[in-house]
Order: C-alpha cells, then sequence, then structure tokens
C-alpha cells in the first residue's frame, strides 16, 4: 500500500515506517525533521521525506496530493506533558490543529484510512486498572485533553465524510530510539544511566507502577490496524504493571531517593484485551528481552 507517516523521523514513527518498507509498502515521511538519525535505512530503500510541520495546512495538501497514501498514520504530536502544562495553547494548536490539517488533507487527497498515536493520558488516573477503552475520558494535563480532542476530530471525519479512522492509546512505549533527554520515557533515561553505570533518582517511594510495551510489539499493532476497517479507539498496551523498583533491579542499577511528584499518577495499566479481539493483536516482548535490546542499541551494539 501507499502509506504516509506524520512523525516518521521520531522514535515510534521511525520503527513504522521501517516495518511497513520491509512489508513492501511505499512510504513518505512527514516531520519537522529535527534530525534523520532515525530514518538513514528508511532513505536508503527510498523513502519519500517531507520536511513540514503537520499544522500547515497548505504544505499537508501539497504533501497528500503527491503521495496519495492509502493509509495515513499521524504520530507528530507535541508529546512533553510538563510543556503542555506550561503552554496549552502551543500543545493544543501541535495536536489539535495537526489532526485537523491532516484529516482535511487525508480527506481532500482521497486516503482510505487514517490512524491516530493516542495515548493512556486520555485516562486520567481511574480507579480501577487495567484501564478499559470504556473508561470515562478524564485527562489531567493539557497533552491528554488535545489527545482527546484529536480522537474525537477523527470520530467527526468518519461521521461527516466517511473517511475510516482509528486511535491507538499507547501506555509507556519504549525501546531502541528513544531520546533520554527532556520529558523522556524513564526505561530511555534509566537504560543511558546503565549505560554509562550512573546512578538514577526515584521519584517518591518507587512503587508507582507502568504499562511498559516495547516498540516493535506496538509497531506491529498500527500494521495490523491499517489492514482492519475498526473504528474509535483501542488500548495498545500489555496489561502487566510493573513498579519503578522492580524496573531498577531488573536493569541492575544503583538508585538515589528523590522527592515523591506532585500530580503523579501512582498506577498505571491499560487493558488489551479488546486490541486482542479485534486487531488479533497482542505485545508479545517480554521486558526482560525489551530492555536488553534496548541497552544494546544504546551500547551501539
Ligand atoms: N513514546 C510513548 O511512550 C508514547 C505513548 C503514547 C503515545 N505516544 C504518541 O506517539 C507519537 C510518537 O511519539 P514518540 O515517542 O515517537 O515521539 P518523538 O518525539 O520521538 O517523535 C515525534 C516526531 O514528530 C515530529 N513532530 C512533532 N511535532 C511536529 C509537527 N508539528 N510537524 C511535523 N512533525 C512534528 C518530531 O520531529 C518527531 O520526529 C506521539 O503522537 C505521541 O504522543 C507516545
Amino acid at each position: 500500500m501507499r502509506a504516509l507517516v506524520t512523525g516518521g523521523a521520531g522514535f515510534i514513527g521511525s520503527h513504522l515506517v521501517d516495518v511497513l518498507q520491509e512489508a513492501g509498502d511505499e512510504v513518505t515521511v512527514v516531520d519537522r525533521l529535527r534530525t534523520e538519525a532515525n530514518l538513514q535505512r528508511a532513505i536508503e530503500r527510498g523513502a519519500r521525506l517531507v520536511s513540514a510541520d503537520v499544522t500547515d495546512v497548505p504544505a499537508m495538501l501539497e504533501a497528500f496530493a503527491e503521495a496519495r497514501p492509502e493509509v495515513v498514520f499521524h504520530l507528530a504530536a507535541q508529546i512533553d506533558v510538563r510543556r503542555s502544562v506550561e503552554d496549552p495553547s502551543m500543545d493544543a494548536h501541535q495536536n489539535v490543529g495537526g489532526t485537523a490539517a491532516i484529516l482535511e488533507a487525508a480527506r481532500v487527497g482521497g486516503a482510505r484510512r487514517v490512524i491516530l498515536a493516542s495515548t493512556a493520558a486520555v485516562y486520567g488516573d481511574p480507579v480501577r486498572l487495567p484501564i478499559a477503552e470504556d473508561t470515562e475520558i478524564a485527562p489531567l494535563a493539557p497533552y491528554g485533553a488535545s489527545k482527546a480532542a484529536a480522537e474525537s476530530y477523527l470520530a467527526l471525519f468518519s461521521r461527516a465524510y466517511g473517511l475510516s479512522t482509528l486511535a491507538l492509546r499507547m501506555s509507556n512505549v519504549y525501546g531502541p530510539r528513544q531520546s533520554p533527554h527532556g520529558e523522556a520515557g524513564v526505561i530511555a533515561i534509566w537504560c543511558s544511566a546503565a549505560a554509562e553505570d550512573r546512578p538514577v533518582t526515584v521519584f517518591g517511594d518507587g512503587a508507582q507502577t507502568r504499562d511498559f510495551v516495547y516498540v516493535e510489539d506496538v509497531v506491529r499493532g498500527f500494521l495490523a490496524a491499517a489492514h482492519t476497517a475498526d473504528e474509535g479507539a483501542l488500548n495498545l498496551s500489555t496489561g502487566v504493571e510493573t513498579s519503578l523498583v522492580d524496573l531498577a533491579a531488573t536493569l541492575g542499577l544503583r538508585t538515589e531517593s528523590g522527592p515523591g511528584r506532585l500530580g503523579e499518577i501512582a498506577r498505571s495499566s491499560l487493558d488489551p484485551s479488546a486490541a486482542a479481539a479485534r486487531l488479533g493483536w497482542r505485545a508479545s516482548t517480554p521486558l526482560a528481552e525489551g530492555l536488553r535490546k534496548t541497552l544494546a542499541s544504546m551500547r551501539g551494539e
């Protein structure tokens, strides 16, 4: 198929580009392209790169007119929760405005299906775990609200124009190529510390849990989603809770304690059973194996 991946130069997007190309698909990447480091293999294999901002409507219309994608994977986003709190308007512009632009370009360009990278953050901090898709949408930060609004735009374009759309709500994704800088995932930060034999700081008592899902599993989920007509929203997750204390132990890290962080969610896991039933998808990489591969890549092995 002809596929277009926004955010294709990033962590998850670049893995998706690799797998699409391995499957023989023709891939166009749309990204602000701060770096092409993750795309070396993709460029060699002939991926088309469009350096543009997804909020730039004329640029998106032009990119889609040229690429004529059948399936669009929309991953480009403002992903920093703290920045979303500091500047909610910028976050909304990127994540809601960007999604509206992509949907409009997909509609005008005749795309069949749009799949959105959404997030566990749309649920906030519900009482019952693991979180199923029918749980109330109650984000605690602008980032979760902008992704929930983006999902709502997908549903609108499905209702109004018959565009086939699906949002994939991912839990904490980890793996090679994830940046250990800025507001990064804990695994990227801790693997980078492990690779340099540095101790890490555990904020609070370390009993906080997260649902860590390996990037290759997530990418298989996106691929499976492209080949169904399933609409609405699905979790991509393991359903397994791992505490930070256990994560540090698995990575063999020395830890130091820091103060608990205000507003941090204590426990999190997403129920993956709907994705299993509707996409035939299941995360299959054990955490220890995913951590081994992530560490190896950080060490340049
Ligand atoms: N990493 C996770 O754990 C996780 C969990 C849930 C959801 N997500 C979602 O998955 C998607 C990909 O996340 P990631 O971790 O790979 O992030 P990433 O920062 O590695 O990749 C994002 C890419 O999008 C590009 N981008 C950002 N804003 C853009 C814009 N306005 N126009 C064009 N390009 C733009 C960046 O240049 C980057 O290459 C995001 O939508 C994120 O919200 C990630």
